[in-house]
């Protein structure tokens, strides 16, 4: 057996007797939140709305079921005086949470909400520290689904084992008997996948992302080695989307949201919406629609399997400096990344041929570039015939035998293609 093969075996059968199993997220989960767009300026009809839109656009049926409400919510000055539960904002949120839950259940999706492990969130709302039952059960009550619990504002017992808290709310959350989606958010890429796989749906991966190429450079790169930790109601995360996102002036260009959305979806991520909804029917934003409601990307990050994808290859010619700007007089900067699927056969797989260049995307010292898949790095056999299909382009390319080369590809941009061997 080839060692792609024999690794995925080993780390599926590893996880089997650690992995979080409260029954829920089995495939990574999929959805929107408040915070990329709209950090503390939210408010229940921005909620209200956010509900409609998800379901009247059709997101909702592309598999987008979670409306996911961030940092903010609740009552800053305090706890109830008598009971010691959270309270919602009294004028943001007069009607409740309990309402909205009420209101998406309505309209066949689900509401998440969002505490901390800590004395206060980090935005200086109150934490969860102390309170795990009360605030399990007070969110049990209001019929959540999700619950995303951050690692602001902490105590030194706190830090030094995060588990042990985490942990408290896993547990508070299991005994209300309520099916909740526990989202840690501890921001540690290092060794936190042998804590928090036990306890949680999944973990942050990495610092917050913002909307910006390099941004989505760095947590691809801090993801890299991640692979084998990933499994059916486990999942390593990269943080939330920036498709479509656009904050202080910035954006993504069509070509980065897209590398975005496609390495998200091979890597296995849960697929959380940070962009505006109520304008996602605008003409301006048609392409946004098109790239998160791609059936066969989303079918990848959805495959039964959750093998996260990993990266494959890397080819670097020339001198790249450490910000990734060219110092010879050209460069190529290439990556390949794949993964097993199991639909529509098992013998699927899916690959992304990735024009990684320069950080900035006029430099010429990049250019196009042609990019080689070899059967063989997936663990088929190196003669192997594939059948390829262009997931953006939604294209038969043809069967091709022991590799395949792309046309060249744009700089900032992939070729995602999924493959099955004939
Ligand atoms: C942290 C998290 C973010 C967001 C903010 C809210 O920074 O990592 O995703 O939830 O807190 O304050």
């Amino acid at each position: 057996m080839n060692s792609f093969l024999s690794l995925l075996l080993f780390s599926s059968l590893f996880i089997l007797t650690l992995s979080h199993n409260n029954g829920v997220a089995r495939t990574p989960p999929m959805g929107w939140n408040s915070w990329n767009q709209f950090a503390c300026n939210i408010d229940q009809d921005l909620l209200t709305d956010t509900i409609d839109q998800i379901v009247s656009s059709g997101l909702a049926d592309a598999g987008y079921k979670f409306v996911n409400i961030d940092d903010c919510w609740s009552y800053k000055n305090g706890r109830d005086n008598k009971t010691n539960e959270l309270i919602p904002d009294p004028v943001r949120f007069s009607r409740g949470i309990h309402s909205l839950s009420k209101y998406a259940h309505s309209k066949g999706v689900k509401l998440g909400i969002y505490g901390d492990v800590g004395f206060t969130t980090c935005a200086g709302y109150p934490g969860t520290l102390d309170h795990f039952q009360t605030d399990a059960d007070t969110f049990a009550r209001w019929e959540i689904d999700y619950l995303k619990l951050d690692f602001c504002d902490i105590p030194k017992k706190v830090q030094d084992e995060p588990w042990v808290y985490f942990g408290y709310m896993s547990e508070a959350l299991n005994k209300t008997g309520r099916p909740i989606v526990f989202s840690i958010c501890a921001w540690q890429p290092k060794e936190m996948y042998k804590w928090a796989r036990k306890i949680g749906n999944s973990w942050r991966t990495t610092d917050d992302i913002n909307v910006s190429w390099q941004s989505v450079l760095s947590i691809i790169d801090q993801n890299r080695e991640l692979y084998p930790y990933a499994e059916p109601g486990s999942w390593n995360d990269p943080d939330m989307l920036e498709v479509g996102v656009v904050r202080d002036g910035r954006s993504l260009s069509q070509n980065q949201a897209r590398t975005h959305f496609s390495l998200w979806t091979l890597l296995s991520a849960p697929l959380l919406l940070g962009n505006d909804l109520r304008k996602i029917r605008d003409p301006d934003q048609k392409w946004v629609f098109d790239i998160l409601t791609n059936r066969d990307a989303i079918a990848v990050n959805q495959d039964p399997n959750g093998a996260q994808g990993r990266s494959l290859y890397q080819n670097i010619q020339g001198k790249i400096d450490r910000d990734g700007n060219c110092e010879s007089k050209n460069c190529t900067r290439t990556e390949v990344w794949g993964r097993p699927l199991t639909r529509p056969t098992k013998q699927s797989y899916a690959a992304i041929l990735f024009n990684r260049a320069g950080p900035n995307v006029d430099d010429e010292k990049f250019t196009q570039e042609k990019i080689t898949i070899r059967w063989s790095s997936l663990g088929m056999p190196s003669d192997a015939k594939v059948r390829v299909k262009d997931i953006w382009s939604n294209k038969d390319l043809g069967v091709y035998q022991g590799s395949f080369t792309s046309e060249p590809v744009e700089k900032h941009n992939v070729v995602y293609i999924r493959l099955e061997q004939q």
